[in-house]
């Protein structure tokens, strides 16, 4: 059965000031066919505050169809009509001036829908009293949270009063909305996390085509908005406007979007106990069509994941096509999560074995060839190369010349990383911190390297920390590099944005990846440097110079994901028992499935053999 799902609320309120895009049915690039399920939304009395920045819009219109009822829907409905009755409606739909979404959100807060009470028992002093600074962040995360039908269901990436062009940055993007996710449940607020799921899960299944060309079906936007719509005179709705990359800049696709997703929502059932979320049947679909899209065969030698530039945190042009290290971390703990919650049944029994083979061979592959330090930039350095055969050493025909003149001085002793990318003839020797930093927290790296990679950012605590929690990526690119990798980009100039800049978000990262290895002074010493600065700064997107010194040249203030960082990295010090649900500690069986099955062959291909002692440490 098919029908539309509008919550018609017939309440009249003066004040609709502004006529908001008079034709919505334009073409856009999104096409939209009539016969799917798109997803919801939900209709107001046109008289009741209409969006107030209607300028604000990126402008391009939506073509609307009617949509399956899915089946929480029924939920939402409840839950609004209950929420929003007469008495709250007008308040949250008409007062306030600013951006709908902010205003619902602090108007919800106000009435004491998110969480009001949590604020209050902590100003009275329940357990620890807040800080100032943490005191600021909740009140502007509280702030930026987003409502759609009157129910929280994201945050916004950035809540700035004065920026007059917030770009996208008024979107509720599905990585940033991570350690917002966090901070909520470990604050005891799973309702948000659990909208949030629940509507990006609709969103999956749009039907999208950029430029006559469909991509698949489990693909997940990089964000969405609501936006409110006319529905006839008197009456506005508001409509979930996903992005998939198709207005994004640089038309990059969101890989690691989908790969958030399943850690969000494993991180959700641990924390909340909501087991019963992850056994819908919409949510194991849901599941399972992300796995279909990364597991799906293609061209690739590797069991990494062969991805476009600029497909996750690092959004624009930064050389990051192939098999970069980010991707591939989040890869591993979204196929270690999904394995844990599907339901094992026959439909799903060659699906767990897949991802059981593909967890194997991935973490050899990224412990054996992503893996650098003293010994191992030694032996590169001294490869032969050229070589033709199956028992080659030097696999990828690596010319020790690419070993950049920065590392042979920087490599400390003790420590190491895992490189950025690998391709023929090609490491990109770059320090990645989040792709290093959540293989510790995923167990993609064992746990001798993930003690060297603290090592190595404890001794590298200058160029990686400085006066800012953490560079993005060390060292930034140069002169004729910046000009060739990046396209000559002038957001991403040498030490500034994603070319070396410094971002607090990657703190909640770095804290959950210290507190597993038992190293949570680091993260203290972070987190107490971040705490000051940020707050004082306005919550900075990110910051510039080697060191960090500087607010970032176009940096967004009041980014959330900061905020978030900012108190998640607080809350996982605070609770680590709590921390503990979000890690993962190796798994051995894994490192005893040989997929490639060659020493039943009698052939002398399988390296890992020989590398288990290595791998097993
Ligand atoms: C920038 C960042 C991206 C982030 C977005 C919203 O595009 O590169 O990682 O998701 O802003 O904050």
């Amino acid at each position: 059965m098919k029908f539309g799902f509008r919550l018609l609320i017939q309440r009249t309120v003066l004040g609709f000031t502004k006529s908001p895009n008079p034709n919505p049915n334009q073409n856009r690039n999104l096409h939209i066919s009539a016969s799917r399920i798109l997803g919801l939304r939900c209709a107001i009395n046109q008289t009741h505050k209409p969006y107030p920045n209607w300028g604000r819009f990126r402008g391009f219109p939506v073509t609307y169809y009617s949509y399956n009822k899915p089946n929480y829907v029924a939920d939402y409905s409840t839950t609004l009509e209950s929420r929003v009755n007469e008495k709250n409606f007008e308040s949250i739909y008409v007062q306030g001036g600013g951006d709908l979404g902010k205003t619902v959100g602090e108007e919800l807060r106000l009435k004491g829908i998110v969480g009001s009470e949590k604020i209050e028992s902590c100003e009275e002093g329940v357990g620890r009293v807040e800080t100032v600074a943490e005191k600021e962040a909740w009140r502007l995360l509280r702030e930026a949270v987003v409502t759609y039908c009157g129910s929280p269901v994201g945050t916004l990436a950035a809540n700035d009063p004065g920026d007059k062009m917030p770009l996208n940055y008024d979107q509720v993007f599905i990585r940033d909305f991570v350690p917002s996710a966090l901070a909520f449940l470990l604050k005891g607020e799973g309702e948000i996390v659990r909208n949030f799921l629940l509507h990006t899960l609709q969103l999956q299944s749009w039907e999208k085509t950029v430029d006559c060309y469909s991509p698949g079906q489990g693909l997940m936007p990089a964000s969405f908005k609501i936006r409110t719509v006319p529905l006839d005179d008197t009456k506005v709705e508001e409509v979930l406007d996903p992005d998939f990359g198709e207005s994004a800049i640089g038309r990059v696709a969101p890989v690691d979007s989908g790969l958030w997703w399943i850690i969000m929502l494993r991180a959700y059932t641990k924390i909340t106990g909501d087991f019963a979320m992850q056994e819908r049947v919409d949510v194991q679909t849901g599941i399972k069509l992300i796995l279909n899209l990364c597991l799906s065969d293609g061209f690739d030698m590797f069991p990494s994941l062969l991805v476009t530039d600029g497909s996750c945190m690092i959004d624009r042009r930064m050389g990051i096509h192939g098999h970069p290290l980010e991707i591939q971390s989040l890869f591993y703990s979204a196929l270690r999560c999904a394995r844990e919650m599907l339901a094992f049944d026959e439909g799903s029994k060659n699906l767990v074995r897949t991802i059981n083979n593909r967890l194997s061979a991935l973490s050899f592959h990224i412990r054996e060839y992503y893996w650098i330090d003293m010994k191992k930039i030694n032996e590169i350095y001294r490869y032969k190369t050229e070589e033709y055969s199956t028992e080659a050493t030097n696999k990828f025909n690596i010319y020790p010349e690419q070993i950049p003149h920065w590392l042979m001085d920087w490599i400390p002793e003790g420590g190491g990383y895992m490189i950025g990318n690998l391709q023929p003839a090609h490491m990109d020797f770059r320090f990645f911190t989040l792709g290093n930093v959540w293989s510790i927290v995923s167990s993609l790296s064992t746990p001798k390297q993930s003690n060297s990679m603290l090592n190595l950012i404890e001794s590298k605590w200058d160029d990686l920390v400085g006066h800012m929690p953490l560079k993005i990526v060390y060292p930034a690119l140069e002169l004729e590099e910046w000009r060739i990798i990046t396209g000559s980009d002038p957001k991403n100039t040498p030490w500034s944005y994603h070319n070396g800049g410094s971002w607090p978000t990657l703190l909640w990262q770095f804290t959950l990846a210290c507190i597993k290895m038992g190293r949570t002074e680091l993260a203290r010493k972070a987190v107490e440097l971040a705490e000051t600065r940020l707050h004082a700064d306005h919550w900075p997107e990110y910051y510039d110079t080697r060191s960090g010194r500087f607010i970032g040249k176009q940096s967004r203030l009041y980014q959330t994901w900061t905020i978030a960082g900012f108190l998640t990295s607080k809350m996982l010090l605070e609770n680590p028992e709590k921390a503990s649900l979000l890690f993962w500690e190796e798994d051995y069986d894994l490192l005893e499935i040989c997929v490639c099955g060659l020493s039943k062959t009698g052939r002398k291909l399988c390296a890992r053999g020989a590398a288990k002692s290595q791998i097993l440490v």
